[in-house]
């Protein structure tokens, strides 16, 4: 089962609708460029990696639902697009890194619009298609962290969906399963949204690994209680020095964890490293809605007092010290993060 489908005939995108999940296995057509902006900015489409591809597919619309011939205009248009789908969410880099990558396609002065469309298109299935490989590297890398018989803290959501196919955090211990490792996962809710108790426990049903689900506030206990092995997360955006970005909550999670001297591992593809960031004070955050944190039950009986406000940042900052190391689909990579990054990335420069 794939998150996002691609048709070539059509030239249309097809999503699962994640905010249905697990009530309803639903899929939703987005048909043109604005169609998949809004699926990402109301988190039809989710988690790092699914945005970036879904982006690149969104452009790959965009050049194809542009009917202008001459060439300036055409791509004037489509930067247009571009620029659009830049808005839809701030903090995932994985959005920026696919657009730029299509961003360089069209800006080859040597294509017609006819070759721009086809080059486009033929682009951001490239992009879905080293995500899905790098992915499966990562819960290769992943799975072999894990021991039999451990238990898992997992934050968030970065399973298949989040990411396409096989996950990144998610997909490792799915990999560890298949390889009949006893795992327990226990399954942060993850508030607002509740990614980890929606998604997170759906797929583990499906995969018929088992879990049980607990409160984000209650890690600390079971960490304190020496019931956990191991912390995995993803990532939405990584600093040159380790500093990772990723849902609400993460932080508190490493902070338990590190003075429990568990052991956290943040677990993503290398497109989610900014390079530009010497460190993670300058990631932007997500403001959303505040009526995800006042209608906890979404549209039943209030439980707030009338009139209550909230603040809803969507992600937080977890800073290297805490983090024990990364997994990547080169491997995974310690401390210190930004000598032995550098290394590899020179190394596939090279
Ligand atoms: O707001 P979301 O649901 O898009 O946030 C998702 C996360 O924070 C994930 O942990 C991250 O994107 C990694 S998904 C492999």
């Amino acid at each position: 089962m794939r998150s996002l489908e691609w048709n070539s005939e059509n030239k249309s995108l097809r999503a699962i609708d994640q905010r249905l999940i697990p009530a309803q296995l639903a899929y939703v057509d987005l048909g043109d460029v604005a169609a998949v902006a809004e699926a990402i900015r109301t988190m039809v489409v989710r988690g790092a990696p699914a945005i970036g591809v879904a982006a690149g597919y969104g452009v790959a619309l965009a050049a194809w639902e542009t009917k202008l011939s001459d060439i300036n205009a055409y791509k004037e248009k489509v930067f247009q697009a571009i620029s659009d789908l830049r808005q839809s969410r701030p903090t995932a880099i994985n959005l920026t890194f696919a657009l730029d990558r299509m961003g360089k396609v069209l800006e080859d002065e040597k294509l017609s619009t006819d070759q721009l469309r086809i080059r486009l298109e033929e682009e951001a299935i490239k992009i879905d298609q080293e995500n899905t490989a790098d992915c499966f590297a990562i819960s290769q890398y992943g799975a072999e962290l894990i021991q039999d018989g451990d238990t898992i803290i997992h934050h968030c959501n970065t399973g298949g969906l989040a990411t396409v196919e096989w996950g990144t955090a998610l997909g490792a211990i799915h990999m560890a399963y298949q390889q009949g490792k006893r795992i327990h996962v226990l399954v942060d809710e993850t508030r607002p949204r509740l990614q980890g108790a929606r998604i997170t426990a759906w797929e583990l049903q499906q995969f018929g690994i088992p879990f049980d689900i607990i409160t984000d506030n209650s890690a600390g206990y079971f960490l304190s209680k020496g019931k956990v092995d191991k912390v995995f997360f993803g990532a939405d955006r990584v600093a040159r020095n380790g500093d990772v970005a990723n849902k609400v909550g993460t932080y508190m999670l490493a902070l338990a964890a590190f003075h429990n001297k568990v052991p956290v591992y943040s677990i993503f593809p290398i497109s989610s490293v900014d390079f530009q960031l010497p460190d993670g004070e300058a990631i932007p955050i997500e403001e959303r809605d505040p009526l995800e944190v006042l209608d906890i039950q979404q549209h039943g009986e209030p439980v707030v007092p009338h009139g209550s406000t909230a603040l809803n940042p969507a992600f937080d900052v977890t800073p290297h010290e805490l983090i024990t190391g990364w997994v990547t689909e080169k491997g995974m990579i310690n401390p210190p993060f930004e000598q032995n990054i550098s290394k590899i990335t020179s190394l596939s420069r090279s």
